[in-house]
């Protein structure tokens, strides 16, 4: 059947799984129906919006389209967002306000703008610039770990997962730090926050476990460990000058933030910089090597390295959508959205709209400007784009001298998920 607006599919997370990225549905609905009323059986209808200037144009009236409606990120019919109050064990048990939002994604101003106002000061470029020599050994050691890995598998004729074995580890130890969690913590951390988004091992899968009720038992210990990490900085009583003592005990409009804010924040901070980054480093190496033309351009001027981490956040686009709820009717772009209506923002598509990007789908590590979304734009602009710029700088920095050492080898497989798209497992070896 040819593909048409009418049965392409963006919206179910086995289809990313099993086809990837849906890039040629994105194009259509760009070039045929770039504002289309997305209707399927087994989702809530929504508006797509797939053009890069409408996304923004959306994302620049957030009084217009909110945050804090019913819906913010896509899931199937009848199966809840997984943050929302109800569905959390944790808060049940500890008598939080179901009406208290999970996190300041789900707000809008005034209150939004404060709570970001209140761990800001950690992610901004200054704050960055400190930790740039400790990133850059971090990703040594962990590159030179791999690396030693890969060596030892080559010889038994075997491959090495790039995404568990490189990928995943700056973007924690980073985190870690941030916050001050202990490193003994960050492994078991990871756990929880892979099981999270569906990523689960068997070995951390207790006997008839399903995936779901895993998330759901990671969700549990993740705020379990985070409420006692927030009881002991109350409990001492003074501010040590910690990241999660300045959030503890510092004040928001005159009042402290409770332990269901606290808990709610610091989770935002763990889970939010953690797939996405791993997800962009493991696109963008695996497209550095399938691209060698800019592999090699990379290796001659490591000067183009700044560029080449843009275009890698716009190549690899790691947030697949976010959605808005609109307060009033609105003319966008001569499409009528009504109040109530539910937007949804797809980035990836922005970051291949042809009317943006010259050649979109060429992976070019000069290009510029590069005005990718990946970040998103507006309000709720990505709190961790320092950050994340950073940990993917150390990165690929640290793996230029060994990529053209690097193969791609065997079949990747990726996540199940409409929101944070990638590879779930990047098998590698060595170049012959
Ligand atoms: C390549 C990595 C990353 C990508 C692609 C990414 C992408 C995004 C996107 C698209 C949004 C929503 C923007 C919007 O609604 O306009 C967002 C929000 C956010 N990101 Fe990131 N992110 C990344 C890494 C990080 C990191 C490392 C952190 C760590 C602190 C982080 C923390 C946040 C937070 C807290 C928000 C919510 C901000 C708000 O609601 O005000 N992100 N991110």
């Amino acid at each position: 059947m040819a593909l048409s607006v009418e049965n392409l599919n963006i919206h179910h997370p086995q289809h990313y799984a099993e086809n990837g990225t849906p890039w040629t549905e994105w194009d259509l609905l760009r070039r045929e129906a770039p504002i289309f009323w997305y209707e399927r059986d087994d989702v809530e209808p929504f508006w797509a919006v797939t053009r890069y200037a409408d996304i923004m144009t959306v994302s620049d009236n957030p009084k217009v389209f909110i945050n804090s409606g019913p819906r913010l990120r896509l899931t199937l019919k009848g199966v809840p967002e997984l943050l929302r109050a109800g569905v959390d064990s944790f808060g049940q048990e500890h008598d939080w306000d179901p009406d208290e939002p999970p996190d300041m994604v789900f707000m809008d101003n005034p209150e939004h703008r404060l709570l970001r106002r209140h761990s800001s000061w950690a992610f901004t470029q200054g704050g960055m610039r400190n930790m740039h020599a400790h990133f850059a050994a971090l990703a040594d050691d962990f590159t030179n770990t791999f690396m030693q890995a890969l060596e030892v598998a080559s010889d038994k004729g075997r491959t090495c997962d790039f995404v568990s074995g490189l990928a995943c580890k700056l973007p924690l130890a980073a985190i870690g730090e941030i916050l001050g969690l202990a490193p003994d913590d960050w492994k078991q951390i990871l756990v929880w926050s892979n099981a999270l988004v569906g990523e689960i091992e068997e070995e951390h899968k207790r006997p008839g476990e399903s995936n779901g009720a895993a998330g759901y038992r990671a969700m549990h210990e993740l705020r379990t460990y985070l409420e006692d990490l927030i009881n002991e900085s109350r409990e001492c009583g003074a501010d040590r000058g910690g990241f999660i003592d300045r959030m503890v005990h510092k004040k928001v409009r005159g009042k402290f933030l409770t332990n269901q804010q606290l808990n709610g924040y610091l989770f935002l901070l763990i889970a939010a910089g953690n797939d996405t980054t791993r997800n962009a480093t493991s696109g963008g190496v695996a497209a550095l090597l399938e691209h060698p033309d800019q592999r090699d351009l990379l290796r001659e001027k490591p000067d183009l390295l700044p560029y080449a981490v843009e275009e890698i956040l716009r190549w690899s686009s790691p947030v697949g959508n976010f959605l808005r709820t609109a307060t009033s009717d609105f003319d966008l772009s001569g499409t009528k959205i009504r109040a109530g209506e539910t937007v949804g923002l797809f980035y990836p598509s922005a970051n291949r709209d042809e009317r943006v990007f010259h050649d979109p789908y060429r992976f070019d590590i000069t290009r510029s400007p590069n005005p990718h979304l990946s970040f998103g734009f507006g309000a709720h602009f990505c709190l961790g784009t320092n950050l994340a710029r950073a940990e993917l700088s150390a990165n690929i920095k640290a793996l230029i001298p060994h990529l053209h050492r690097l193969e791609l080898h065997g079949a990747p497989t990726r996540m199940a998920q409409t929101h944070v798209l990638g590879y779930s497992t990047l098998p590698m070896r060595l170049t012959s």
